[in-house]
C-alpha cells in the first residue's frame, strides 16, 4: 500500500502488517469492530505548530475555571504527565501516580463550580479540533455498520460535545469514559462510573463486556491509539482472531519510537490525519 510509505509511516514487520491488512479485508465489515482512544488519537495533537486542548484542558478554559484554579490542574499536569511518558518506568510503577492525579484533579473539579450549560460554549471557543479525515472515518464505519468503542480517559461529556460539533454522533458509536454527574441545579457533583485512568483501560473494557457480547460475532479489530495504556482497550474481546494497532505517536519521538514499534504494529508519527485509517478501512470494507 502506498500510504503505508510515507516517513511519518513506521512499521517493524512489514510482512505481519501485510497478512493482518488481509485477514480484516478477508473479514470484511461484518466481522469488524473499531476501538479507538479519543485525546492525541481521534484529536488534534497540534494545529499550526499550535498544541491543541485535550478533554481536560478544554474544562480548564476561562469561560469554566478560574485562573487560580487552570494554574493548580497546570501543575499537576506537567508533573503528572511527564511520568505518563516516562520510558523509564514500567506501567506498573506508573499506576499509583496516574490514580493520584486523576483524584487530586478530580478534587480540584468538584471545587471549580462546573456547569453542564458551559460545556457546549467551552469547547466552541476551545482550539479543539478532530483530526483530518475523522467526518470520513465516522461516516464510513456508520454507512458499513461497523461499531465503533471511543475509550477514553479523559472527559466523556466533553468529547462527546466535541464529536457532535465537529462532526457527527452516529448510531454505530459508543463511548466509554468519565462521565460527569450533574445535581438538579446543573452543577457537576461527581463521575457517574468508575474511575478510567490511562492505565486502566484493561479493565474498564472488561467492565464492558455486555458491549462485546452484542457484537461478539465481530472478530477482526482495528485499534487505534496514542499511549502505551491504549494496547489494552480491547482486552475484553473475546476470541480475536486479528487486531491491527495503529498508534499515533506525538511527544518525545526520539525516545519513545522503538518502544512504540515494538508494541504497535503500524506507528505514525506527527499524523494529524486519519488518512492511514482510512486508506485500511476502505479496503476492509469494500465489498
Ligand atoms: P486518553 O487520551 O488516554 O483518553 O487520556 C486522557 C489524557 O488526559 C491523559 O494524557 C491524561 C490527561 N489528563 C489531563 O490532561 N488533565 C487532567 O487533569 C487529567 C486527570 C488527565
Ligand atoms: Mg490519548
Amino acid at each position: 500500500m502506498d500510504i503505508l510509505t510515507g516517513p511519518n509511516v513506521h512499521i517493524k514487520d512489514k510482512t505481519a502488517v501485510n497478512e493482518k491488512i488481509k485477514a480484516l479485508m478477508k473479514g470484511g465489515s461484518k466481522s469488524l469492530q473499531v476501538i479507538s482512544d479519543f485525546d492525541r488519537t481521534l484529536s488534534r495533537h497540534s494545529y499550526k505548530g499550535k498544541v491543541c486542548p485535550s478533554c481536560h484542558g478544554i474544562l480548564e478554559s476561562g469561560l469554566v475555571m478560574s485562573e487560580s484554579t487552570r494554574m493548580e490542574l497546570q501543575e499537576l499536569k506537567t508533573k503528572y504527565y511527564s511520568i505518563e511518558i516516562d520510558h523509564n518506568m514500567t506501567i506498573k510503577e506508573k499506576i499509583p501516580y496516574m490514580i493520584e492525579w486523576y483524584e487530586k484533579s478530580h478534587t480540584i473539579m468538584l471545587g471549580a463550580n462546573i456547569l453542564k450549560d458551559h460545556i457546549a460554549d467551552s469547547v466552541r471557543e476551545s482550539n479543539v479540533r478532530l483530526k483530518d479525515g475523522c467526518d470520513e472515518m465516522f461516516t464510513l464505519l456508520n454507512n458499513h455498520s461497523v461499531p465503533l468503542l471511543i475509550f477514553s480517559a479523559g472527559v466523556g461529556d466533553i468529547l462527546k460535545e466535541v464529536i457532535s460539533q465537529k462532526s457527527t454522533f452516529h448510531p454505530n458509536m459508543k463511548i466509554v469514559s468519565n462521565f460527569m454527574k450533574f445535581n438538579e441545579k446543573g452543577k457537576m457533583i461527581g463521575f457517574l462510573s468508575d474511575l478510567i485512568h490511562v492505565f486502566n483501560k484493561n479493565e474498564g473494557s472488561l467492565c464492558h463486556s455486555q458491549y462485546f457480547n452484542d457484537i461478539r460475532h465481530r472478530h477482526n479489530i482495528l485499534l487505534l491509539g496514542d499511549s502505551m495504556g491504549d494496547l489494552h482497550m480491547a482486552d475484553g474481546v473475546e476470541d480475536v482472531s486479528t487486531c491491527l494497532k495503529i498508534g499515533y505517536l506525538n511527544d518525545k519521538v526520539d525516545v519513545l519510537l522503538d518502544s512504540f514499534m515494538d508494541a504497535w504494529d503500524i506507528v505514525l508519527t506527527d499524523d494529524q490525519s486519519m488518512d492511514v485509517t482510512n486508506a485500511i478501512l476502505s479496503l476492509v470494507t469494500a465489498e
